[in-house]
């Protein structure tokens, strides 16, 4: 194979993550919730958030939380479009990540600097990601598509090239200590410590327990 001239991902955005654990990926149905919402989740120790472009409210409660909570690491998720990749480096989004695994917004997103990782599924994807210097995969959707036996058996011909994957889709507290055991494995992200039902209700104090817990695992698994 080629040298890969290209990385997707800065190595410090490599390692914030890594040592994150965890992403928390976010549904902003309301602006008025990003603030409350990212201060609960830091209370519980999750400091990396995907927030979602699926809601009107997306961009604006973006803006809100990296003025006003630096701490948080931001990264933005489906982004779809060479348009939304340019807006989310305009607000000043650390990483982004999509569903699939489109080469026009992985090459976008080199050429504006974000780092960035691509939804994969199969070997195919994984290739196209590997081709344009991304080491760093969104392994998405991790359940249905087999979980971590399925990753361990896909990623097995790619181990010199050192991939790390963040499995989303179907993760929860249950599933979590099977991927975050695996060395393929970097950081474990979904909706369940944050979930919409419960931002909606303004239940801040159920996220901050629901971060505490995934944070205390990653800890343990990894002392
Ligand atoms: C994502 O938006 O990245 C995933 O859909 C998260 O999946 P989950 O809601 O099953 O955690």
């Amino acid at each position: 194979m080629q040298p890969i001239s290209q990385q997707a991902m800065t190595p410090n955005l490599i390692k914030k993550i890594d040592d994150a654990g965890i992403i928390a990926v976010l549904i902003i149905d309301e602006v008025k919730h990003a603030l409350p919402l990212a201060k609960a989740l830091l209370a519980g120790g999750v400091d990396t958030i995907e927030l979602t472009l699926r809601t009107p409210a997306a961009v604006a409660a973006a803006k809100i939380i990296k003025k006003e909570v630096p701490e948080m690491t931001l990264g933005f998720g489906t982004v779809l479009t060479v348009d939304q990749v340019k807006a989310v480096v305009d607000i000043g989004a650390d990483f982004a990540v999509s569903p699939g695994c489109n080469p026009k917004i992985i090459a976008e997103a080199q050429k504006q600097g974000l780092s960035f990782a691509p939804g994969i599924m199969t070997p195919t994807d994984i290739e196209i990601a590997v081709e344009q210097g991304c080491r760093v995969l969104k392994f998405f959707p991790a359940e249905t598509s087999g979980g971590i036996k399925h990753l361990e058996n896909m990623a097995a011909p790619y181990t010199y090239l050192d991939l790390k994957f963040i499995p989303l889709g179907g993760c929860n507290i249950a599933n979590a200590p099977s991927y975050l055991q695996s060395k393929l494995i970097t950081a474990i992200g979904g909706s369940w410590v944050a979930k919409r039902a419960l931002i909606q209700a303004e239940d801040w104090h159920s996220i901050t327990k629901n971060a505490k817990e995934i944070r205390q695992l990653i800890e343990a698994i990894r002392s």
